[in-house]
């Protein structure tokens, strides 16, 4: 059984899991809990402390689940809630912790709230959950305003009655209306519902958006491009949606221990501490490792300012490299130049070959992205905070970039239209095994096609080699475990700009050469490399952990 440990989050190694793509074990090409809860043995062999299951709710499935119809339900396709409290007892059974997803900014256009307000029409308290709005231009036939959904075009849609419903998100997303006390209500019944069940933390999507300001007249895209950040923002990070998080901290503080939360809020540096207060949500995704190159001094940056900015709140912080939006790690770091969406975030552009490896520009360097991933998440995971893992990095999986689009699902792709890739490359199901019809996935199809090289890196193929990712990863997490201490570290002058070099204060002590000539470390206790470590050298674009024991 879990311990009561209050405090268990803070240094976790959190496991995200992305049901319908992990283990599917009912055979019918999508992941399931059954699946999850067959692989328990394998998570506990993996040494995390928690997982995090992205959504398995009842979805239409427009945007892979974070479009939820019932948010106190199990998809059927995914199994039920016995299936699902049997997984929290496996878990719970080898103290791994659960953390679920919430997505309190939307829900489906499936949802019976969304089929009530398009029923009821205009001016009734079924559409007042959600932001309908009369549009503009003769007979209302153009949007209520020009602003843009985060997945492209437009980000209003009509309904059939001529009235236009917000949507940030997917067409298929209706933003909820936090003005409604019945909608907040609804959320705490929600979060009391999973706790019940013995669910241990939440992950809160899109934490910055939930409440706005709709009072007329909406300014237009470019005004709210224009508008500061500074909580007062129409429909960002506004200060008055702490109101509600004050109200889910009475809920956590209920239960023993408190469950924790942790939220998806991509704000401006300064304002994370908002959401990381113990009064809020009480910890805050920091994704500055998504966007940074594999280099030291962003790194030694990143670290800094997370370390200093989790410290303002009273939180700890989190180290992300991967995660289900996201090209994988691996990947990215094997890109000569990453190409960077309009926000910064690395991208794949549609019609570029650099995937490709047996492609005419073959430009991946595939190896070299692993061991730049290997490299970087050895050095992560020595750090202070808590680490989020994304499913399939622990087998240095690279991005599937050869996908038909005829394959593809995410509504990135065809919202961009096409230019995007969008985030299917990281959603491909697991490869458990070296042969058969899904690598073991389930019995013959996955829901996303696996590419054959899926085989030498699944589990059972990792499993035999001394020096796999996966094999890495455990040692790491285990040696974790035992070398985890206060959540400190003092930086080292390592006397080259392309080495870091910390120490915890037990005296664990990372060096991480991010360069690629070898830097001279004559050491004897050196208990894990990310790449074989030759006497006396730290080769280039590798980590090494060393610790008296
Ligand atoms: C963030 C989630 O991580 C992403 O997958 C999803 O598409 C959006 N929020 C909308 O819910």
């Amino acid at each position: 059984m879990t311990t009561t440990d209050a405090t268990w989050w803070r240094q976790a190694a959190v496991y995200q899991v992305y049901p319908r793509s992990f283990a599917d074990a009912d055979g019918d090409g999508i992941g399931d809990i059954a699946g999850i809860t067959s692989r328990v043995p394998y998570l506990a062999r993996l040494g995390i402390d928690a997982v995090w299951l992205s959504p398995f709710y009842p979805s239409a499935l427009a945007d892979g689940g974070y479009d939820v119809a019932d948010y106190r339900d199990v998809d059927p396709r995914l199994g039920t809630l016995e299936d699902f409290d049997a997984m929290v007892a496996a878990l719970h059974a080898q103290d791994i912790r659960v953390v679920v997803d919430i997505v309190p900014n939307h829900t489906s256009d499936q949802h019976e709230w969304f089929q009530e307000a398009l029923a009821a029409g205009p001016g009734s308290p079924a559409r007042d959950r959600y932001i309908f709005r009369e549009g503009t231009g003769p007979g209302g036939a153009e949007a209520p305003t020009d602003w843009e959904s985060a997945f492209g075009g437009p980000a209003w849609d009509r309904a059939a009655d001529g009235q236009w419903y917000l949507h940030n998100f997917a067409v298929e997303q209706p933003d909820l209306n936090w003005a409604n006390p019945e909608v907040r209500d609804d959320f705490v019944r929600t979060l009391r519902f999973w706790s019940d069940r013995g669910v241990d933390g939440f992950r809160i999507d899109v934490a910055h958006m939930l409440t706005k300001d709709m009072s007329e007249p909406l300014p237009s895209r470019a005004e709210l491009d224009a508008m500061p950040r500074d909580g007062a923002h129409p429909l960002i990070d506004r200060d008055d949606v702490h109101e509600v998080y004050a109200e889910w901290r009475q809920v956590f503080n209920s239960y023993d221990p408190p469950r924790t939360a942790v939220a998806e809020a991509w704000v401006d540096r300064a304002r994370i501490p908002l959401y990381a207060r113990a009064e809020s949500l009480g910890q805050a995704f920091n994704f500055d490792l998504l966007e940074a190159d594999f280099a030291a001094d962003q790194f030694r940056r990143i670290v800094t300012e997370n370390l200093e900015l989790a410290a303002s709140s009273g939180s700890s912080t989190t180290w992300v490299l991967s995660n289900h939006d996201v090209v994988r790690h691996a990947t990215r770091y094997g890109l000569p130049h990453p190409e960077r969406d309009a926000d910064g975030r690395p991208a794949l552009k549609h019609g570029n070959e650099w995937l490709l490896s047996g492609g005419r520009q073959p430009r991946l360097d595939r190896a070299g992205g692993l061991r730049r991933a290997r490299a970087a998440t050895l050095f992560v995971l020595a750090l202070p905070g808590s680490a989020y893992l994304y499913q399939g990095e622990e087998l240095g999986l690279h991005e599937v970039a050869e996908l038909d689009d005829a394959d593809r699902q995410d509504p990135t792709f065809f919202r961009s239209p096409g230019q995007d890739l969008g985030r299917d490359g990281c959603r491909v199901p697991l490869p458990w095994t070296r042969t058969g019809g899904s690598f073991g996935f389930g019995a013959d199809g996955a829901h996303l096609p696996q590419p054959a090289w899926f085989g030498q890196c699944s589990v059972e193929a990792e499993e035999e080699h001394h020096d796999s990712t996966l094999t890495l990863y455990r040692r790491a997490l285990a040696l974790r475990r035992e070398l985890q201490s206060v959540e400190q570290l003092t930086w080292i002058d390592a006397g080259r700009a392309d080495v870091l070099w910390f120490e915890r204060p037990n005296g664990w002590t990372v060096v991480a050469n991010f360069g690629t000539e070898p830097f001279p470390l004559d050491r004897a206790d050196i208990v894990l490399a990310s790449t074989d470590v030759p006497i006396g050298v730290v080769p280039g674009e590798s980590t090494v952990w060393l610790a008296s024991r």
